[in-house]
């Protein structure tokens, strides 16, 4: 296979002819979702659509089949489905950096015919050479033939990283915990505030503790500041429990640390063998690369088998999308409803309610996804964006949110779309006398949907015998766009078939927007300032009094107020 062209100049999508139709549509919008719902009894089948093992009812979005017509139509114009032909096909629409876009790739499985070939560069054979490298050294280190300097069985295992490199390795840990190799658990180690790195080390043995270095470029100031504060933790815990020597430190290193990055050559500038590092490729994105090497930590915790499972539903999830007919593909839909909320219904922000404890992390994960994909201004040809972009997403797991925001959800003046998300079988039923909690719990997932879809009206509220100002204050309005996902348990497939359905449907707005959704220009500047700022927080007072005042100010008050 070639390396197909990026496509040159994005559409403006406000110049379509669904475009214009969309906002007369939006003007003419009659009616409320009880009254679809009542006139149209196939309105749930017509909006509901299976993607593998997701099963995913969009009916309670402020649509109608025609609205989904339209924006069926605003793809096709602006061209969603070619640009996914090309990513798929490795073509370089990562524009500001000239690079394919292929996370697509990582998740292949082994054996795919005809082989995946981009700027001549066979990807499955790589790919796979590096799974069975990571693979081999999980299995070395599960089965104890891997021990730290003395000879101690590896029991902890501490991924340093942050973005991409740590928020996709925690919330999957986090979601498939259950899978653990017992005696084997891992941390997470990310934010430079040195209390992290406290924290994270607290309690920890260095004899049985395994380092993995997380970082695509190998440069980040916070991975790196951690992975030296780690290696001095390491080895004076060593030198103090072990009575390791000056000569022996290196060996410790080898045994205690290993790195996953694309710069493998700045992985041995800081002292990690080679040997113990694993590759990925610049066509890779950090909040895209979960499924590489960077998932490292998993494939050892977790292991091997779990991580091919995580893989399997990856791809199942890339099947469908590449080849499921629009009208039925949901990332596609997902896509375009989220066009909808934003640019038609000025939704802000982007509510993701997982009613599972175990994918508690999933909404920060889908934060870095979403927002630093699409959070931007500018269109891949460098020319302004024509419409809103990016929305806010933020979420907690339910019931938890009930009890604390779902009040603005409900009842407040801003259109919030919200996911929910939801599992039929749970890994651990228990029942509260005759009471099967899990059915509980789902019960306020399908009540949520429907109060907000519904609502309550004011003749409802009276009936209940409620008069006067109360009437106003218990009445909902309904309405409140909402979009269900459901599939039977929260495997490791099922949780990589959501991974993948979030990033093509932040693919899919990004292509209507015009948008290069994999870079990330906007967090240089403040890295930059960062270290330019460093002399002056450092008391450098020609740098403290060259800062505008509010700095000035701000870095005399910490001068004036630390303590030791
Ligand atoms: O600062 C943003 C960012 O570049 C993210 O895109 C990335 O995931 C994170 O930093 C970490 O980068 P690295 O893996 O290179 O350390």
């Amino acid at each position: 296979m070639t390396s197909p062209d990026a496509p040159t100049s994005p559409v403006d999508p406000t110049t379509t002819s669904a475009w214009a139709e969309l906002e007369a549509h939006d003007l003419a919008l009659d009616g409320s979702l009880r009254e679809w719902f009542a006139e149209d009894p196939e309105r749930a089948a017509r909006f509901t659509h299976d993607a593998a093992d997701l099963h995913v009812d969009l009916s309670k979005n402020l649509l109608t089949p025609e609205t989904m017509r339209l924006l069926l139509q605003l793809a096709r114009e602006v061209g969603v489905e070619e640009r996914r032909d090309a990513m798929f096909a490795g073509a370089h629409l990562n524009t500001t950096e000239d690079r394919a876009v292929l996370h697509t790739a990582l998740r292949r499985p082994a054996g795919s015919s005809p082989a995946l070939t981009v700027d001549g560069q066979n990807i499955d054979e790589d790919v796979r050479g590096t799974l069975h490298r990571v693979y081999e050294f999980a299995q070395k280190v599960r089965s104890g033939q891997w021990t730290g300097i003395t000879g101690k069985r590896i029991e902890t295992v501490v991924n340093i990283g942050i973005g991409g490199s740590d928020l996709g390795p925690v919330m999957v840990y986090e979601a498939l915990k259950p899978h653990a190799q017992d005696g084997l658990t891992a941390r997470f180690l990310s934010n430079i505030d040195p209390t992290d790195a406290y924290e994270t080390t607290r309690g920890l043995d260095p004899e049985t503790t395994l380092v993995i270095v997380a970082s695509k470029t190998f440069t980040t100031l916070e991975t790196l500041t951690n992975a030296r504060l780690v290696r001095s933790w390491l080895l004076d815990g060593l030198r103090e429990s072990a009575g390791l020597t000056v000569e022996q430190e290196k060996e410790a290193v080898a045994k205690h640390f290993v790195a996953v990055s694309t710069a493998l050559d700045k992985v041995e500038e800081f002292g990690i063998d080679p040997e113990n590092a694993f590759g990925f490729w610049n066509w890779v994105g950090g909040r895209y690369s979960v499924d590489s090497a960077i998932g490292t930590v998993l494939a050892t915790v977790l292991g091997p088998d779990v991580f091919e499972e995580l893989l399997a539903g990856f791809h199942a999830m890339d099947q469908h999308f590449a080849t499921a007919p629009a009208e039925q593909n949901v990332p596609l839909l997902m896509g375009l409803t989220n066009i909808w909320n934003v640019n038609f219904l000025d939704a802000e922000t982007h509510a993701v309610l997982p009613y599972s404890q175990y994918l508690h992390r999933f909404p920060a994960y889908l934060q870095q996804l979403t927002m630093e994909s699409n959070g931007k201004a500018v269109r891949w040809d460098g020319s302004l964006a024509t419409t809103e972009t990016g929305e806010v997403f933020w979420g907690e797991p339910g019931t938890n949110g009930q009890h604390a925001f779902y009040q603005l959800i409900h009842q407040g003046t801003r259109v919030i779309p919200a996911d929910f998300i939801a599992f039929a079988t749970p890994d651990h039923a228990l029942a509260d006398g005759e009471q099967d909690v899990h059915e509980l719990f789902l019960a306020n997932f399908f009540a949520q949907t429907k109060a907000l879809a519904f609502g309550k009206t004011a003749e409802e509220v009276r009936a209940e015998g409620t008069e006067g100002a109360l009437v106003a204050a218990r009445e909902f309005s309904g309405d409140r766009p909402t979009t269900s996902i459901m599939a039977p348990k929260l495997t490791p497939s099922v949780l990589g078939q959501l991974i993948a359905l979030y990033e093509h449907i932040t693919f899919v707005q990004g292509t209507v927007w015009g948008i290069n959704s994999f870079d990330q220009w906007g967090v240089e500047l403040g890295k930059q300032l960062a270290k330019d700022l460093a002399g002056a927080v450092g008391g450098d007072e020609a740098k403290i009094a060259a800062e505008d005042s509010s700095t000035e100010g701000l870095i005399r008050y910490y001068r004036q107020h630390r303590e030791g």
